[in-house]
């Protein structure tokens, strides 16, 4: 991928910003440019763990993703930097340069927590909490859209592509289409698109497609994702659709585009998670979590931002009753959660937090005993390299999504086992069960399959994990993130052939 970045201007600028990053040009125009709700680097005060010079790597798989990308790449990426009413000049951090877009406490009530967390990302993930229709919300999406749609208008040099991300910037492309037809324009979707029976709820359903549909490639993680989206577009805009592609048409009815609609599973940075499993301090490390956890026969694992659509409590059910039924014990097997803290203003977010801590609770109540704890709750963010150690300090990886696009922890826990053993329990509702079919897959809302599963990892022999390991990991090793974006950036510069027949 070419990308340049062009200096307009040298001027200096009134507001600097933070500490650990430096300012870069204001007015820099760049050929590539990638655009996400969030920035790679959050806010944070100093005594937050892994805080560094007022910064963290902001939570979720988005980033995880895109950013080994934009390090080896000369473009830039506009973002929000996770705090409200801040306004920052562009700088660069980690090799990064990033412009801020500014979310004031109303844009991040209405457009963050109410719209784009407490509307679409219900609704998009099966409606499994129950989505809020508002439009105070979605008129603060549409100009928060917009927001991001003028900083890219602005740092976008003539012909640049242009990489939208995410459910929260789904008017983007369009606006972007129409005042700047020269731009090569992608999106990504990194969660599900839910089928048109459940996106119809939507009052603003024609012009979410709309908006999508002002990109050259719209890509999701899953083909039946894919499919719902060329159903909606047929559907409640009437677009014509043939195999892939999506005749755009202008109010004359006359086809402006075409935009197409294709599957791209994303996956991560394999060479990172491989690197950290063989570092000998962090194998150390796992080694000393055992031990500290009392050396049990069996670490179970989960590892999910605090998110109803993780399934958390159903695995915590079938974890109590496994203890209940005497088939697993405290003495012979601990399960770790670590469950990183999510959007806690909104409503869900904070029910759920209150059941699982209550669940966990009881738990212990339970089958703790002077030496041995049932669930290790961990409420926190965790830099890279603990993570990884965790993932070789488990046995047992637990994957219980009830919805989630691709679940990137579990592409992480298999390429880390670089010793081919460990199982990972999966889910078939997550994106990733497309790929890791030698998984032990399960419906997590089947509470006695999901025991079973979780049984059939704990006592699974040597030999098969290493059969099932083998195959995963090879997938993964040979589908790393890399692959994922230059993929998706060599479809976007394809010409399209129409495909009238
Ligand atoms: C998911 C979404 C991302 C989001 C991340 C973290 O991975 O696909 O767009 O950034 O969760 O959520 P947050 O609301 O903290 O940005």
């Amino acid at each position: 991928m070419q990308a340049t970045k062009h200096a307009e201007s040298d001027r200096d600028t009134d507001s600097k910003a933070a500490h650990g990053a430096s300012d870069t040009d204001p007015d820099a125009q760049y050929d590539f440019m990638v655009v996400s709700n969030r920035l790679p680097v959050d806010r944070c005060a100093a005594d937050e763990p892994g805080c560094e010079d007022g910064w963290r790597r902001s939570p979720g798989g988005l980033v995880t993703a895109l950013a080994p990308m934009m390090t080896k790449t000369d473009g830039a990426w506009v973002g929000w930097h996770g705090a409200p009413d801040e306004h920052l000049q562009p700088f660069s951090h980690g090799g990064i340069d990033l412009v801020p877009v500014q979310l004031s406490t109303h844009d991040i009530e209405f457009f963050y927590e109410g719209f784009s967390n407490a509307t679409l990302w219900p609704l998009y993930h099966d409606v499994i909490a129950p989505p809020e229709f508002h439009r105070t919300w979605w008129d603060s999406y549409r100009k928060v859209n917009r927001r991001f749609a003028d900083a890219v208008i602005h740092h976008a040099s003539p012909g640049a592509t242009v990489w939208v991300q995410d459910y929260q910037l789904q008017l983007v492309p369009k606006m972007l289409r129409e005042a700047r037809p020269d731009l090569k324009i992608g999106f990504f979707n990194h969660i599900p698109f839910p089928p048109p029976e459940i996106f119809a709820q939507l009052p603003w359903r024609r012009a979410i497609i709309d908006g999508l549909l002002g990109a050259d490639l719209v890509g999701f993680q899953r083909s039946s994702d894919a499919g719902n989206f060329m159903r909606s577009a047929r559907r409640f805009l009437g677009a014509s659709v043939k195999q892939q592609q999506v005749h755009v048409k202008g109010s004359d009815g006359v086809t402006t585009h075409i935009a197409r609609a294709q599957a791209f599973p994303i996956s991560i940075d394999v060479q990172q998670i491989s690197k950290l499993a063989r570092d000998p301090e962090i194998i150390e490390r796992a080694r000393q979590i055992r031990q500290d956890l009392g050396n049990p026969k069996t670490i179970l694992l989960g590892v999910d931002r605090l998110d109803y659509t993780k399934g958390i409590p159903h695995r915590l059910k079938a974890y109590e009753e496994l203890l209940a039924d005497g088939k697993v014990t405290v003495e012979d097997a601990a399960l770790i959660q670590v469950a990183s803290p999510s959007r806690e203003r909104v409503e869900h977010y904070r029910l759920l937090r209150e059941e699982v801590e209550g669940t966990v609770g009881h738990i212990n109540g339970t089958y703790d005993t002077l030496q041995n704890t049932a669930v290790r709750y961990l409420n926190h963010n965790y830099p890279i390299d603990e993570m990884v150690a965790l993932y070789l300090a488990a046995d047992v990886m637990l994957v219980t999504a009830l919805r989630d696009g691709m679940n990137l922890v579990a592409k992480e826990y298999v390429t880390a086992r670089t010793n081919n053993d460990g199982a990972l329990v999966l889910s078939e509702f997550a994106g990733a069960a497309d790929q890791l079919k030698q998984a032990l897959l399960m419906n997590p809302h089947d509470i006695d399959g999901l025991k079973d599963t979780i049984m059939k990892a704990v006592n699974m022999q040597p030999a098969e994990a290493a059969r099932r390991m083998r195959s995963m990991r090879k997938q993964i090793l040979d589908h790393d993130v890399d692959r994922w974006s230059s993929e998706f950036l060599s479809a976007l510069e394809e010409k399209v052939i129409r495909d009238d027949s």
